[in-house]
């Protein structure tokens, strides 16, 4: 059975809404371990050989957070400088970094609308355009990147209706790595 990893990045998850609901739908399902971040670190000092070893033993690894700047919060930030280095997650030489053929989903939560991340709307282009680094990022490490897992309109807010439909696609996504 494939284990997943999510990593997630959310300053206040006590609150935050859709964040905590997306991991409700997905924190009991067998295979996956939820990796709170900021319940972690809560002084940025990132356990960079932990991180990496929770890494090397899981099979799926998801990069959960709130859009923050068009970006990751901060601490998501310090954790690539600090985790993600040259040797073990990526290689100059064509050799096998240690994430290499581990799966990769970027799952977020957008206060902006879906009309908003198109090149017609407030934002110009889309949100995977925006959030290009973390693609960038997953492709140097030689991890397989799926499609990114996206709820967008968080600061309007999403209706309880919608809000249990994204969690439940959430729920469907990650269950979908079990096999
Ligand atoms: C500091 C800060 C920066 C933000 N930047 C963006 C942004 O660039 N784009 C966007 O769509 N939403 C932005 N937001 C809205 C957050 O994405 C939104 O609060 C979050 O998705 C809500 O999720 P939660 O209910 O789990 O806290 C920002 C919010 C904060 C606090």
């Amino acid at each position: 059975m494939s284990k997943v990893l999510i990593l997630v990045g959310h300053p206040d998850l006590a609150q935050s809404k859709h964040n905590t609901a997306l991991l409700d739908a997905v924190r009991d399902l067998a295979h996956v371990t939820v990796h709170d971040l900021y319940a972690a670190y809560p002084d940025f000092q990132i356990d960079a050989e932990a991180e990496r070893a929770l890494l090397a033993e899981h099979d799926v690894i998801v990069f959960q957070h709130p859009v923050y700047w068009y970006s990751t919060p901060a601490l998501f930030r310090q954790w690539q400088d600090d985790v993600l280095t040259y040797g073990w997650a990526f290689t100059f030489d064509g050799s096998p970094s240690q994430l290499a053929g581990k799966k990769a989903v970027v799952a977020v939560t957008a206060g902006g609308s879906v009309e908003s991340y198109t090149p017609e709307g407030m934002n110009k282009t889309t949100i995977e355009t925006l959030l290009g680094s973390w693609d960038a990022t997953l492709r140097m490490c030689q991890l397989d990147i799926e499609p990114m897992f996206k709820v967008y309109g968080t600061v309007v807010g999403l209706s309880d209706e919608e809000l249990t439909t994204a969690a439940k696609e959430y729920n469907e996504l990650i269950a979908s790595f079990a096999s």
